[in-house]
């Protein structure tokens, strides 16, 4: 009796379905670049309590489906990430069998807060458990890594400094509480062009990496000291949408606001901010002035995603 009930529980079907959290660059600098053309970072990565929701049920085959206000902007093909992650996960654990995935594409697309990494990483994460895998967390990272530069740091899923081209990952000190307006004025923005940009308007030395050891739990000390640091890919990206200027000085002019910068390869710009409601406020303006832009208040996240990431909801 109690082996029968325990393999129906084994073969009955499942399903989840977990949050693929907006990545957010605090500072992005590019302290090098490698023989084959990637670019070394040092980057203070946090996430933001807004995602791509992606759902993951028991099937044979692996098949996806997108939907939400920016799936139609993206291609059901299989270039699509959460497909080679999976692909890739299967193929390295010798998994035979496969996944129903929907993907509920809330963040935009090819904007700088690596919304396809973190769907990469949550499908790595939720066929783990669907597959009942238990990868080596440093295969599963170096898996993560040959999918995109940011994959490995969305699997580690909390706030890190990031070396290398994003593979080496330092974990964060703790930050304070904060909340981010994130902003994107509606242009998508491929990574390439960004870094091909960049090559092209920079002069002098790389600088080094800088990091901190500790960080005051308070987000206007955190913005003071973000304040010497920048992002380095902004100016080439600006120089290719120019609607990243104008992003920037709507969120400089909110109440509240501490500090506005562009996120990764852009367009997406952040403001940071000490309190929500502030953050909403600014949102609500600034989403009344520019119609079709994309604006969102979310707060910034602490700590291991564990609970986000495994959780279902
Ligand atoms: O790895 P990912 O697909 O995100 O990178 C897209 C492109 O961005 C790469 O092909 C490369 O041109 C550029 N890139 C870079 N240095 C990085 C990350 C990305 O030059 N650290």
């Amino acid at each position: 009796m109690a082996t029968a009930r325990r393999s129906a529980r084994a073969s009955a079907p499942l399903s989840l379905r977990l949050s693929a959290w907006a990545k957010v660059n605090l500072y992005l600098q590019v302290v090098g670049r490698r023989a084959d053309g990637y670019h070394e970072l040092d980057s203070l990565i946090v996430f933001a309590g807004v995602g791509d929701r992606l759902g993951f049920d028991t099937a044979d085959d692996l098949t996806l489906t997108i939907e939400g206000p920016f799936g139609a902007t993206l291609p059901v093909d299989d270039g699509n990430l959460v497909l080679r992650a999976a692909r890739a996960l299967r193929d390295s654990q010798s998994v035979e069998r496969g996944a129903r995935f929907t993907l509920e594409k809330r963040l935009p697309v090819a904007a700088g807060i690596g919304g396809g990494s973190a769907d990469a990483a949550a499908a790595l994460i939720g066929l783990a458990r669907l597959w009942k895998l238990a990868p080596d967390e440093a295969e599963l990272s170096a898996l993560a890594a040959r999918l995109g530069a940011d994959v490995p740091v969305c699997l580690y899923g909390r706030p890190a400094f990031i070396g290398g081209i994003g593979e080496a990952i330092e974990r964060a000190p703790p930050l304070p509480p904060a909340w981010l307006v994130l902003l994107n004025p509606g242009v998508a923005l491929a990574t390439p062009a960004v870094f091909t940009a960049y090559q092209g308007t920079r002069r002098g030395a790389y600088s080094s990496p800088a990091r901190w050891a500790e960080i005051d739990r308070d987000a206007a000390a955190l913005a003071d000291r973000l304040a010497d640091r920048r992002n380095d890919l902004e100016a080439p990206a600006l120089s290719l949408v120019p609607e990243i200027a104008e992003a920037l000085s709507a969120l400089r002019r909110q109440p509240g606001c501490l500090l506005a910068r562009m996120s990764g390869s852009g367009a997406t710009c952040f403001g940071l901010f000490a309190q929500q409601t502030a953050a909403e406020e600014a949102t609500k303006v600034v989403a009344a002035e520019r119609r079709g832009w994309w604006s969102v208040a979310a707060p910034l996240l602490h700590g291991r995603l564990d609970r986000p990431w495994w959780g279902e909801f």
